[in-house]
């Protein structure tokens, strides 16, 4: 065992920073014999010193300014857990300027600047990594960087915004509101700093971004994501969905296709009998397709602050096990040699392809079926299933479930519905995967 300590600035103190202080302070002597030499933090950077202070004691140097963390020539590596794309990119890039390798959980931070920060890292020698930005604590990325190498990736499917996926359980199972549900995920430590980027699958979309990167070997895209959250779910698809033997998940899901590569967030009918149907709470899972092991899934928990930790822990010690390996032969930080990256497009939404579940409410006479199932067939899509309910004396809900079908296609069905006479409300396009 080396007796040079490995020594860390740490950017951030809050859930996911509070929680690294702890694990490597209660874990040091495992952490030590994992790594081959301690793991000590050196300097914090933070809002509130005086807070700080109270929980790291004072042989570790506080500073409201994490420049001074970050150009400090006695750290080895810097661990970025503030937040945001701002501050915290001119850290990771000054960082990576003085030499400093860099552990980060912010997907916001990679899935924006991703490319360049990769690029500076490399022309450094220096590594980037960033377990715990991807599913808190399921090492996923370990899995898709390393685990995987021989396939070639074909899909993968994920429940990956904790929040979320807490509030879809919390109104299902305990009937809360969702402005409830949404507080005690806060509360607990899951949300964003914003939470919009949970509930409108902002966060999620980051995350599926560095997937897919490390699944295909493309350049980070975040802008070209498709991105729907769960802030419009009406409670009442939730029940049809259920009726029709489905629950409703937040799911990023991305493809590869001869044309391109699928990139998508949205709420998913994920059949009841399928794994991702059954995680509950703030657990995420993902489930990966590769051609030569088939399918594979990652379960575990998915935000918070242990969990979390867990995931920076292990990048530190990744670092301190390979700090001296020539940088030739690192892990590359999107699994593909940076030369070898390709440019496969990414699809436009129009061109994905799904089943759909198609909801609205319509005036119930004769010939109303009959021409919704005309437009339908005019735009290539066949019915899987379909029920109606009745609504008041005059009107029904129609529920269709459709067979695989182009987005543009259906887009247009729908534009041509909307315009019927009989028609009363918007439709509602929700999107089915069978996950097989
Ligand atoms: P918190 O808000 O709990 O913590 C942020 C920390 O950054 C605080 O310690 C805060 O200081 C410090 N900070 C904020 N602004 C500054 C500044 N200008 N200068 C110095 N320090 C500053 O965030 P989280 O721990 O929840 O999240 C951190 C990162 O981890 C984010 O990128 C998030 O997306 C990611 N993440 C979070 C997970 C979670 O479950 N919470 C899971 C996976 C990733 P002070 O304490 O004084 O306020
Ligand atoms: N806000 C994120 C979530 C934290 O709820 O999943 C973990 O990345």
């Amino acid at each position: 065992m080396s007796s040079r300590p490995v020594k860390v600035g740490l950017l951030g103190l809050g859930v996911v920073g509070g929680g690294t202080w702890k694990v490597l302070t209660r874990n040091a002597e495992e952490i030590a014999r994992r790594a081959g030499r301690s793991i000590e933090v050196a300097a914090v950077a933070v809002r509130d010193v005086e807070k700080a202070r109270r929980l790291v004691g004072g042989d570790v140097f506080v500073t409201r300014d994490g420049l001074e963390v970050v150009r400090r020539p006695d750290i080895d590596i810097v661990v970025e857990l503030i937040g945001g794309d701002t501050l915290a990119r001119e850290l990771v890039m000054e960082a990576l300027n003085q030499g400093k390798h860099v552990v980060t959980a912010n997907k916001a931070l990679l899935a924006k600047h991703g490319n360049e920060i990769f690029a500076a890292a490399h022309a450094k020698g220096l590594m980037v990594l960033f377990e715990a930005a991807v599913a808190g604590g399921i090492p996923i990325i370990k899995a898709m960087r390393e685990g995987l190498t021989a396939n070639r990736i074909q899909w993968l499917a994920g429940i990956i915004n904790g929040t979320t996926n807490f509030i879809l359980s919390e109104m299902r199972l305990r009937g809360l509101s969702f402005a409830e549900a949404l507080a005690d995920a806060q509360r607990l430590g899951y949300a964003e700093a914003d939470p919009t980027f949970d509930v409108e699958g902002v966060d999620a979309a980051h995350k599926l971004t560095l997937l897919a990167s490390l699944a295909f070997g493309i350049p980070v895209q975040f802008d070209k994501a498709y991105i729907e959250g769960i802030s419009h779910l009406a409670g009442e698809d939730m029940g049809h969905a259920k009726r029709l033997g489905y629950r409703i998940k937040l799911l990023g899901i991305t493809r590869r296709r001869e044309d391109g590569i699928e990139l998508r967030v949205h709420p998913t009918l994920v059949p009841v009998e399928r794994v991702l149907a059954s995680v509950e709470g703030a657990m995420n899972a993902v489930q990966v397709y590769g051609d030569a092991v088939g399918g594979t899934l990652y379960y575990g928990q998915g935000a918070g602050e242990l969990p979390t930790a867990s995931a920076v822990v292990a990048d530190l010690v990744d670092v301190a096990r390979l700090q001296a390996a020539d940088p030739e032969h690192q892990v590359p930080y999107l699994a593909f040699q940076p030369d070898a990256m390709v440019d496969t497009p990414i699809l436009p939404m129009s061109e994905v392809v799904s089943s759909y579940y198609l909801r609205l409410r319509v005036e119930d006479r004769p010939g109303v079926l009959a021409d919704l199932a005309h437009i339908l067939a005019d735009c290539s899509i066949s019915i899987g299933s379909m029920f109606q309910e009745p609504h008041g004396a005059d009107d029904a809900d129609i529920i269709f479930l459709s067979h695989q079908a182009r987005e543009g296609d259906v887009d247009q069905a729908i534009q041509k519905i909307q315009t019927l006479p009989f028609v009363k409300s918007e439709v509602t396009r929700l999107r089915v995967e069978s996950l097989l």
